[in-house]
């Protein structure tokens, strides 16, 4: 009786396990969209199976788009669209547009976050096996990037991914909140990499790292090399 029972469950099993499997993709094609709606099914998941990018939720009723490390008990965010201003839980979502502009629009049409690309060719929006969130267009068999999330980090080098002179790491509010905080790494004018405290109120700031009292040679840093890369 068991036996049969097992001979009955397994093909079902394995298609039950075909069908959950094929809906995740680690691509977003043109026209497409993922929606808040959806967002325990609306996901990218990495080939590796390492990350995920989707809506998270942030407070009651307030999303954010994410890219996030899978394989740990506590996901942990790598990269936000949207973290200083939550999107809506109901009709909000991010499109990849035919003309090639990945946008964040909020419950009301209102574009949040944009790339503000645009490319006539086909464009899609992949999630790599590194964590990157890139979108990439081909054209004559050549493929250009044309917007990547490993060029706008939040608080979190991933490794493969450089730190350069038009970004910023900037801190979280704290463990829960992830909107933007007080602390900020930043490559400063002399080529020399700092920490910032910067208050709430934007008027206090001040460098705390390396030593503001001394040169930089005097603390062990060069201003020469100006290739600004960390
Ligand atoms: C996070 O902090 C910001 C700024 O202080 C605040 O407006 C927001 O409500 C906080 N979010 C949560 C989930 O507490
Ligand atoms: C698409 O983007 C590539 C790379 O930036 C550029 O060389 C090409 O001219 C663009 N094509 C159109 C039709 O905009
Ligand atoms: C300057 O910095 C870059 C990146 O950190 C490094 O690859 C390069 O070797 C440095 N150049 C010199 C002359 O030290």
């Amino acid at each position: 009786m068991d036996f049969q029972i097992q001979f009955l469950l397994l093909p079902l099993l394995f298609q039950v396990f075909l069908i959950s499997s094929s809906t995740t993709t680690d691509i977003l094609s043109q026209g497409s969209s993922l929606s808040v709606k959806r967002a325990t099914t609306d996901v990218l998941v990495s080939r590796n199976g390492i990350f995920s990018a989707g809506f998270i939720l942030v407070r009651e009723n307030a999303f954010s788009f994410a890219v996030w490390f899978r394989i740990a008990s506590d996901p942990t965010i790598i990269w936000m669209a949207n973290r200083d201003q939550p999107v809506n839980g109901r009709d909000s979502k991010l499109s990849l547009t035919k003309t090639g502009n990945l946008v964040l629009l909020d419950a009301g049409r209102v574009a949040l976050w944009s790339t503000g690309t645009s490319n006539m060719s086909a464009v899609k929006l992949q999630l790599e096996d590194t964590g990157n969130l890139v979108l990439r267009t081909s054209e004559l068999g050549r493929s250009f990037t044309l917007w990547e999330s490993f060029k706008s980090p939040m608080d979190i080098l991933l490794h493969q991914q450089k730190l350069t002179m038009d970004a910023n790491l900037v801190s979280s509010k704290s463990q829960t909140n992830y909107s933007s905080g007080y602390y900020i790494l930043f490559w400063d004018d002399d080529n020399v990499l700092r920490l910032l405290f910067q208050g709430p109120d934007r008027q206090t700031s001040s460098v705390y790292w390396p030593s503001p009292w001394r040169r930089p040679f005097e603390n062990g840093r060069s201003t020469y090399n100006n290739s600004k890369i960390l």
